[in-house]
């Protein structure tokens, strides 16, 4: 585990530096992509390096993390608007090779076919993630069992809790199921990259990286991960 600590936007420039790297070297590399507030600044940095004519995702392949179950992506929080938004919709990606989990109309097994797409694409290269503030990866709760794929979850209370911002601080217009990528299929990601920003998320990253790997704290996994960077903010690495 490789641990880098600067400010909130040296971290974004760093985590761009990453993709910047991988992108020059392997042009058809297939990108883990994670939405919320973390990732932000790291896709702002990303759309003026391609604007700047630094990087390219041309040949590129994404494959997002999870999705609310019940929002389809016309849906302002749908998981695949911010990604249209944020970063698809300003880059040079070729849309048809973009992948959010669907929300709507999915049995188990077609939410498990994900997987199988990943896998026919040559595997995630670098998978992106944030950490939820009860240590969840993607919509990995905690207590989901770390061998499961690409599957539905119950959202936790916490989560919902931490959502409603999204929802005119609404719970009960927060959906209360995603589909997300599980743990084994993050875990397959040849790098893993993981952002944590703010004094909230201080506690969490002590202890799923100094603590003991558990179901309890989904991220505890990624100790486990040959090639897992974890950049943070002070306030987030505070604790450490
Ligand atoms: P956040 O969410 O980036 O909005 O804090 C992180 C997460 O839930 O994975």
């Amino acid at each position: 585990m490789k641990i880098i600590r600067d400010t909130q936007r040296n971290c974004a420039r760093m985590a761009a530096e990453e993709y910047r790297k991988l992108l020059n070297e392997n042009p058809h590399c297939v990108l883990g992509l994670a939405t919320g507030s973390t990732p932000e600044m790291l896709y702002e940095e990303l759309v003026a390096l391609c604007k700047a004519g630094k990087l390219s995702f041309k040949d590129v392949t994404t494959y997002n993390l999870d999705e609310y179950v019940g929002l389809d992506g016309s849906h302002p929080q749908s998981y695949r608007y911010f990604m249209d938004s944020h970063l698809f919709n300003l880059v040079d990606i070729d849309k048809t090779r973009t992948h959010v989990p669907c929300g709507i109309g999915v049995t188990d097994e077609m939410a498990a076919h994900y997987d199988d797409e990943i896998k026919q694409a040559g595997g995630v290269d670098l998978q992106l993630l944030g950490i939820g503030h009860d240590g969840h990866i993607g919509f990995n709760e905690p207590h989901d069992a770390f061998d499961l794929g690409t599957h539905c979850v119950d959202l936790a209370q916490e989560t919902i809790e931490a959502n409603k911002r999204f929802f005119d601080g609404n719970e009960d217009l927060v959906p209360k199921q995603a589909y997300t990528m599980g743990i084994k299929t993050i875990m397959q990601a040849r790098k893993v990259l993981m952002v944590a920003n703010g004094k909230g998320k201080a506690d969490i990253v002590k202890k799923a990286f100094f603590g003991p790997v558990t179901p309890e704290v989904p991220a505890s996994i990624l100790q486990m991960h040959p090639d897992f960077i974890l950049v943070g903010d002070e306030e987030a690495l505070s604790e450490i």
